[in-house]
């Protein structure tokens, strides 16, 4: 599949390290994402990443990717301007399935960058808020300054049909939130744990400890939906780079229910 031209039309800096571009076509269009699906993102000279989409442009054609810069590639993503071009392949993968949810609570996790690919499956959830119970969000971040989308975290907080709670490793006293891991949140979380889907992305150590915790208060294991990452080149499992166990995770994920991946987690990544 050969990357399509996009432009970047606005750039918004969340973080020291961490920055949402807005892109859309110059010519051709790839086709509408959905919600937990990811796109390779080409910087011209550089090379190729995958990376989730954080915003649907609803028809538009435009998408938003939130970056962090951790390397050679993404670096050169961060650092893109307005009216920068770039190639985007995709999208690719099984992206959250939350038609499963439909009757149920929905209970979104997110730790640090993780909010990202979790953030059109919120909006989506918002938008089609009578289909589910419960609307509950746990956001967990290293410090109050490592938090992102904090003004959309704050108009969902003042609205009445959802819960969102955030929580901090550590904070300085003038913090008046949540201290602690996003684990800690679970048993405060008001859902009914036996009638829930449950959807978790952030650092795969936290995503663990998530899944077991709500395994244990009764979340059935096929409705904890998790995305994994790994090193990817085709993503359309040709090349067996995210290969992990019998599993391709650009193709038969990067979401999987925590009842597929308990064990495969346990793998390293090549
Ligand atoms: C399905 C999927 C979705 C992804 N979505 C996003 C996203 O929405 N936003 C985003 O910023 N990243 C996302 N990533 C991770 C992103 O693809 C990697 O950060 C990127 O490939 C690193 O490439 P690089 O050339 O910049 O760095 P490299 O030169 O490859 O790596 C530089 C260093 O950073 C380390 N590193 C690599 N990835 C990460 C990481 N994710 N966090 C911390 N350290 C890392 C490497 O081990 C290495 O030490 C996603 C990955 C997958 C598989
Ligand atoms: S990235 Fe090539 S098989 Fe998945």
């Amino acid at each position: 599949m050969t990357p399509v031209l996009y432009r970047v039309e606005a750039r918004h800096q969340e973080l020291a390290d961490t920055v949402t571009i807005r892109i859309a076509p110059i010519a051709g269009q790839l086709a509408d994402p959905k919600p937990g699906q990811f796109e390779m993102l080409l910087a011209f000279g550089v090379g190729e990443v995958p990376i989730s989409i954080s915003g649907l442009g609803n028809g538009s054609g435009e998408l938003e990717h939130t970056i962090r810069s951790v390397g050679a590639v993404t670096k050169a993503l961060c650092t893109t301007a307005v009216g920068d071009v770039i190639g985007v392949r995709g999208p690719f993968g099984v992206g959250w399935d939350l038609d499963r949810a439909t009757g149920h609570d929905l209970l979104i996790v997110a730790g640090g960058l993780g909010l990202a690919p979790l953030r059109p499956a919120m909006l989506e959830a918002l938008t089609n808020r009578h289909r589910f119970g419960r609307l509950v969000l746990l956001v967990g971040a290293r410090d109050p300054g490592s938090l992102m989308f904090v003004r959309e975290l704050e108009q969902w907080r003042g609205r009445f049909d959802i819960d969102v709670a955030v929580t901090v490793d550590a904070a300085p006293p003038s913090w008046r939130g949540d201290v602690g891991v996003v684990t800690k949140l679970l048993s405060r979380a008001p859902v009914d744990f036996g009638n829930t889907t449950a959807v978790v992305c952030g650092p795969e150590v936290m995503m663990r400890f998530v899944a077991a915790g709500l395994a244990d208060r009764g979340v059935p294991p096929g409705q904890i939906l998790l995305s994994m990452e790994r090193n990817m080149r085709c993503a359309i499992g040709h090349c067996g780079h995210c290969q992990l166990g019998p599993e391709f995770v650009c193709k038969d994920g990067p979401v999987f229910p925590w009842d597929r991946m308990e064990k495969l987690m346990l793998v390293r990544e090549r």
